[in-house]
């Protein structure tokens, strides 16, 4: 029987002591030795070229990691997911993203029932109303075509969709801008309305539970804006439409569900921009581009599903994170893309990685003993490198990061591209290589610097190098490589889900808040502060009351 946490397994106590005789080996050392370091560790899937060869591993790392995937039995676990078994055991519901993206049409059954059908049906429909967004044959209360979409949701219902559409911007229509207001902030859709004409608006309400305080709050006000507007509560129907699984709040909002588009609840909010909730991606880019992302998952999907552990790229990703992680103390993971229109990517991951792994009890709910999830963030070069690489290179904290990038630039403009790229492939060997001490002072030296001053100066400009790396190059940012890359990522959490233990597909932590910021809310609209706080949050609400009545 297998024993409760895996870091009670032979495999995880083999690879502890793996670590402790790795760590002071030099990755320049390694790539000396080995000419042929570079392709063994590489591999190319669905458009994306993964470099992962100046990680501090070895041949025997990735057989030890790959020991551990099998002792925690991750390929069943992929089976299990992509068969629709109910692996999202807290809330008793299978987890198919990836049925969303099946564009083989295998029958994929959940209680028996093949989930296709549906999907394939809200693709259908997603198509028309599409069609008749772009073409202009739907057209607002008063007659116009409509020029502007407003995506109104919060998490999974924004994150995704926003950093799509961003990415995706070379291929958007210039006749139809795409917005989004997540924040329950005023300030959010105020800024976000401001000169938007209500008669071409279209709003998109997203949210899978159509609960969420932000997003109905939001939906509210922009439902006033536009009824103020137009003086005719009849509007709402041109210009409001849902996507949600809850059709009977959709409709008490007072949005015709003929207008809604559905999704089922094995459908994750962070993994939940396959569905409906695509649907400011299918107006920006159209249903064909839309479909061309859900194939590049998809051939991330099959690659996960049947590639061998030794050469599966999201399993590989997730298992050098738990290298880092949990043998050598890692606790964050940069995403570093240098792509600026991959600047929302390190925000949708936060949710992505965050909500699912950040986890301290295991599926059975015993207190895990080791580290989950890992704070993720990061920023596009070459901005951060401007900004916090200083810290990655010299600093006293082990920093993973992944470097992500394209061969072509959508905007050739001069040599902007290589300029930019060069800093990519410069940071990597910078970080992997560093500088000794010896080099340093030798450069100062030759600079004609004095000794004493280039002994000190060399002690600053030493870096101890042998900081990890993840490349990730693709030919050009597309729709079907952006696909990948998102699936890439999600099947990296998954497989350090399963590394741990734990669920990745609830998210309980942020319920707490959620409630209690309901009673406050009470508190502040009565001016009454009577549930029990603690004496500092006492303390500031009755401040907060008191200088709003001044
Ligand atoms: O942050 C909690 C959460 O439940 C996320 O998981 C989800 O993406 C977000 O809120 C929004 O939820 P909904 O789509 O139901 O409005």
């Amino acid at each position: 029987m297998l024993p409760v946490l895996v870091n009670q397994t032979p495999a995880w106590q083999a690879l502890q002591q793996h670590w402790e005789t790795l760590r002071t080996q030099r990755m320049r050392d390694l790539f000396d030795a080995d000419p042929k370091r570079a392709a063994t560790f590489s591999l190319t899937v669905a458009g994306l070229h993964l470099d992962y060869s100046k990680n501090l591993i070895t041949a025997e790392t990735l057989r030890l990691l790959r020991e551990l995937a099998e002792t925690v039995e991750l390929s069943g676990w992929i089976e299990r997911m992509f068969a629709g078994a109910p692996i999202n055991n807290t809330e008793d519901r299978a987890v198919l993203h990836c049925a969303l993206r099946n564009r083989s049409n295998r029958p994929i059954l959940v209680d028996g029932v093949d989930v296709m059908p549906d999907v394939n049906a809200v693709l259908t429909r997603m198509e028309a109303f599409v069609g008749r967004v772009r073409s202009g044959s739907w057209l607002g209360h008063t007659g116009e075509r409509i020029s502007d979409v407003v995506n109104i949701g919060i998490g999974g219902s924004n994150l995704g969709p926003k950093m799509v559409c961003a990415a995706l911007a070379p291929y958007q229509s210039e006749s139809l801008r795409v917005h989004f207001v997540s924040n329950v902030d005023g300030t959010h859709l105020v800024e976000t309305l401001r000169g938007l004409n209500p008669a071409t608006t279209l709003f998109i309400v997203a949210s899978k539970t159509f609960t969420t305080q932000e997003t109905m709050t939001n939906a509210g006000s922009a439902r006033n804006w536009l009824l103020t507007a137009l003086g005719d509560s009849s509007a709402v129907a041109r210009h409001f439409v849902a996507v949600s699984t809850n059709a009977e709040k959709v409709a008490a909002f007072g949005i015709d569900t003929a207008n809604m588009f559905g999704f089922w609840d094995w459908v994750g909010g962070r993994y939940s921009l396959w569905s409906a909730i695509g649907l400011p991606i299918a107006l920006a880019v159209g249903l064909d581009r839309f479909a061309e992302l859900l194939e590049g998952a998809h051939a991330m999907d099959e690659h996960f599903r049947t590639a061998d552990l030794s050469a599966n790229m999201p399993a590989l990703l997730g298992l050098i994170g738990v290298w880092y992680a949990n043998f050598g103390g890692a606790r964050t993971h940069a995403v570093l893309p240098y792509d600026q229109s991959l600047r929302y990517l390190p925000a949708y991951l936060q949710q992505g990685d965050m909500e699912s792994n950040g986890k301290g009890v295991t599926r059975d709910g015993i207190a895990v003993t080791y580290t989950t999830g890992p704070v993720v963030w990061g920023e596009p070069g070459t901005d951060g490198q401007h900004a916090f690489y200083q810290l990655i290179h010299q600093g006293t904290q082990l920093i993973p990061a992944d470097f992500i990038g394209a061969v072509h630039s959508h905007n050739e403009l001069g040599d902007h591209h290589p300029k930019f790229m060069a800093n990519f492939f410069a940071q990597t060997e910078a970080l992997m290589r560093g500088r000794r001490y010896d080099e340093a002072l030798s450069e100062l030296l030759a600079s004609g610097m004095d000794e004493a001053r280039a002994q000190l100066i060399a002690q600053h400009r030493t870096f101890p190098g042998n900081r990890p790396t993840n490349s990730i190059l693709m030919e050009r940012l597309t729709p079907h490589t952006l696909g990948a890359l998102i699936a890439l990522y999600e099947h990296r959490i998954f497989t350090q889900g399963v590394i741990w233990g734990v669920n990745s597909f609830d998210q309980w932590g942020v319920e707490l808040g959620k409630q209690l910021a309901n009673v406050i809310l009470g508190e502040l609209q009565t001016g009454a502060v009577t549930a029990e706080h603690d004496p500092s949050t006492r303390a500031l609400l009755e401040r907060f009351i008191r200088q709003r009545r001044a």
